[in-house]
């Protein structure tokens, strides 16, 4: 019997919002030097910026990109990064055991991200930083003029405000590895009054407020966010959250079901936030939005040299790590009433899509996904879909290293997300996690008919450890024959094997 997606337009989740398809860019290893930032190398533009890698950025269409970090910016002091080039000091970077120059820093983030066209979304310093040392921050960027800092940054060449909108009040304070680690009550309590001095700067910001990252057995990750939330209802737009997964004992149907944790996470604390908002008082905000602003698979770069120095978190991708992205992005889709942000982690050379050498660049495997949903997959409105298909139980396993540990049951083998735009069009979005078999499947349209055909786009490879280096790609998009529907209400097609297609139609 085939395998069904039932798809009815009038049962809608939610609006899909663009900046689900974010990234992240942060001093660690080569994500800035030698990334994104290459002054001196023939790639590179009178700016600095590397031509060939600005390419890639830009057909990836990251629709907002975070900044500085990530563990650097817990102990980065934005001050260092603006001015003259020559007069900014050279600093220890000890989250990642490097030298920071500071050649690249606010200024120059904002030129790069005015070059790519994406939304600007900053982090300031909760752990060796201040409150003042935050709210300057903000008046330096987003006030126009007649402050200190607003006359500063207008004295270093940018008379007009950035106007950045999105801020995040520090990263990953629940952290024990975290520069400044804070408890929950005291990290609310400083967050909440860096908030207060932010907006008075500019009340127009959003505010993302750090929410657990660590989910180590021995850690409370609800409580840390019970206590954020509890602290923060009243003034924050978003809760941050990260996950990292991978797949260090090489199961790969294990590996294949870690996107239902994040979803399991993000059902977990949307509770938690309906609850805080039956009490908040908001007046006309909306009400606080999950922001999955770390995402990504990292286990190979993870012992204490490979995590440090230039040549940091340097993983390489594979056709599985591709399918558990499309996983990740399928469940941001589904749960996009609350979910309103996510930022791969990072965006190059860094755990990134795009791996850059001195002398070119290529895409790696989980490019491909994320491009795809980032070009299509916003604008209208996530379905709740019906599938059947078989399913599988896991084995208890780490999700990660450093994780908790997870089992689940009934994973079907079909992962799934779609979206419906007003102008009719429909968004279907599959992941095919068996390892050998093709799954032929009845789409079938549940209001109306479907009608004219789907362009059919598929990432596959010829197996599931196949990946992409300099010598080529073996795992891409590759744009398949358009599946005809004519006018009729039901329409088979078959899913191959460890494959993502998206159908869009
Ligand atoms: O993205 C790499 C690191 O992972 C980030 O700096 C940190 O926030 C997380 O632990």
């Amino acid at each position: 019997q085939n395998a069904r997606i039932k798809i009815d337009v009038d049962r809608t989740v939610g609006n899909v919002h663009e900046h689900l398809y974010g990234n992240f860019v942060e001093h660690l290893g080569r994500c800035v030097y030698g990334g994104i930032y290459d002054p001196g190398n023939p790639l590179s533009d009178e700016n600095g910026f590397r031509t060939d890698v600005m390419e890639a950025v830009v057909d990836l269409n990251p629709t907002i990109v975070r900044y500085p970090g990530g563990n650097f910016v817990s102990n980065y002091h934005w001050k260092d990064g603006v001015g003259p080039v020559d007069d900014r000091p050279d600093r220890m970077e000890l989250a990642w055991n490097r030298l920071e120059s500071n050649h690249f820093g606010t200024n120059e983030f904002m030129d790069y991200v005015k070059e790519i066209g994406t939304e600007p979304y900053f982090s300031v310093n909760m752990g060796t930083g201040t409150i003042e040392e935050a709210q300057q921050w903000v008046e330096y960027t987003n006030v126009k003029e007649g402050p200190y800092y607003a006359e500063l940054r207008k004295q270093h060449g940018y008379p007009e405000p950035h106007n950045i909108k999105y801020w995040s009040l520090g990263n990953e304070m629940d952290g024990f590895w975290q520069m400044g680690h804070l408890n929950a009550e005291d990290y609310a309590k400083k967050a909440r009054e860096a908030a207060k001095l932010m907006q008075l700067t500019d009340p127009s910001i959003k505010l993302i407020a750090a929410g657990a990252s660590n989910f180590r057995p021995d850690a409370n990750p609800m409580e840390w966010n019970r206590v954020v939330l509890e602290e923060l209802k009243d003034v924050v737009d978003y809760l941050a959250l990260h996950m990292y997964v991978g797949n260090p004992n090489d199961n790969y149907y294990n590996f294949m079901a870690t996107p239902l944790v994040l979803e399991q996470r993000t059902h977990l604390v949307k509770g938690l936030i309906d609850e805080m908002m039956s009490r908040a008082d908001r007046g006309e905000r909306d009400p606080i939005y999950i922001a999955w602003d770390e995402y990504n698979i990292w286990y190979r770069w993870r012992s204490e040299e490979t995590m440090t120095g230039t040549r940091a978190l340097e993983e390489k991708y594979n056709l599985e790590d591709a399918l558990v992205i499309s996983g990740f992005l399928n469940a941001l889709v589904r749960n996009a009433d609350v979910v309103k942000m996510a930022n791969m982690a990072q965006l190059v050379n860094v755990i990134a899509p795009i791996f850059a050498e001195e002398d070119g660049i290529f895409r790696q495997t989980i490019y491909y996904p994320l491009q795809l949903f980032a070009q299509n997959m916003h604008g209208g409105e996530s379905l709740d879909v019906y599938v059947d298909s078989d399913t599988y139980d896991t084995e208890r396993f780490f999700l990660g290293l450093g994780e908790s540990q997870a089992q689940l049951q009934d994973v079907p083998y079909l992962d799934v997300s779609a979206m419906y735009k007003e102008n009719g069009e429909v968004y279907i979005a599959v992941v095919n996690r068996h390892l050998e078999d093709a799954l032929a499947t009845d789409l079938i349209c549940q209001t109306g008919n479907f009608t004219g055909e789907f362009e059919v786009y598929e990432v596959n490879g010829p197996d599931i450890k196949a990946g992409n280096d300099f010598s080529g790609e073996q795992v891409r998009t590759v744009k398949k024959e358009n599946l005809a529907v004519g006018d009729g209400e039901r329409v088979t097609y078959s899913f191959p094997a460890h494959s993502f297609t998206l159908l869009k139609g």
